[in-house]
C-alpha cells in the first residue's frame, strides 16, 4: 500500500449521538492511526440526500458530493442500527444512490473492502440486520470484512457521557474490522506472484 488509502463512513441515525454512527467513527478512528484519510457521512448528511428515485437524473450537491466520495474511495465502513429487523431506511436510501455508479470502470463498491456496523436493541436485530447488510454489500460488488460488528445498544453501555466509546470488547472489535481493511488493501496493492 503505497498511497494514502482514502476510506468513507456511511451510516447512522438522526438521533443525537447515535450509537451506530458513533461506532462507524470508532472504527474510522483506528484507520485513520493506521494511516488512512477518512471522510464520514453520517445520519444528518444521510438525511440530506433526497429520497432515491430511478426515474429522476437530477441530483442535489450534497448527492453528487456523496457519490464522487464512493467514487474515490479505497474502502467503506457502513453502520445501520436494525429498524424492525433490516437496515434503516436512511441507510438504504445513501446505498441505493450508489446506482448511479453502475456504469462506472469500477461500479458500485466493486473490489474494495467494506466494514460493517449494525447496533439493535436485541440480539435477533443484530444477527439479521448485520445479515442483511452484508448481502446488500455483496450486491454492490463489495467484499465484506470477515468481522462484522453487531452490539446490542441496550445491553452494552457503549459510551460515556462524552459520547467516548467505554466497551473494551467494542473498540477491540473495531480495532481488528480497521485492521481487517487495511490488511486487504495492503494484500490487494501486492504484485501477483506471477507477475
Ligand atoms: C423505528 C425503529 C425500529 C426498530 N426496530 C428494531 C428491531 O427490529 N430490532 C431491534 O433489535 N431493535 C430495533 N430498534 C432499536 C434500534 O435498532 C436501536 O435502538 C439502535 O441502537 C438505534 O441506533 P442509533 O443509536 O444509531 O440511533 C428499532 C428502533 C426504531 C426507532
Amino acid at each position: 500500500m503505497t498511497i494514502t488509502p482514502f476510506i468513507v463512513g456511511i451510516g447512522g441515525t438522526t438521533r443525537p449521538d447515535s450509537s451506530s454512527e458513533l461506532l462507524v467513527k470508532q472504527v474510522l478512528f483506528h484507520l485513520e492511526k493506521e494511516g488512512a484519510e477518512t471522510q464520514m457521512f453520517g445520519g444528518a448528511k444521510l438525511a440530506g440526500l433526497p429520497h432515491y428515485a430511478p426515474e429522476n437524473d437530477q441530483r442535489s450537491d450534497d448527492q453528487k458530493y456523496f457519490i464522487e466520495a464512493v467514487r474515490n474511495a479505497n474502502a467503506f465502513v457502513i453502520g445501520s442500527p436494525a429498524y424492525h429487523g433490516g437496515v434503516s431506511g436512511l441507510v438504504k436510501n445513501a446505498l441505493d444512490l450508489l446506482e448511479d455508479l453502475r456504469e462506472d470502470p469500477v461500479p458500485y463498491c466493486a473490489g474494495r473492502p467494506v466494514g460493517t456496523v449494525v447496533t439493535a436493541a436485541g440480539w435477533q436485530g443484530c444477527g439479521v440486520t448485520l445479515q442483511s447488510l452484508r448481502g446488500i454489500i455483496h450486491a454492490l460488488r463489495g467484499w465484506p470484512t470477515p468481522l462484522g460488528i453487531a452490539v446490542n445498544s441496550v445491553k452494552v453501555r457503549l459510551f460515556n457521557h462524552d459520547g467516548d466509546l467505554i466497551d473494551t470488547d467494542t473498540n477491540n472489535a473495531c480495532k481488528i474490522q480497521a485492521e481487517q481493511i487495511i490488511n486487504f488493501l495492503r494484500t490487494e496493492s501486492k504484485p501477483n506472484a506471477n507477475d
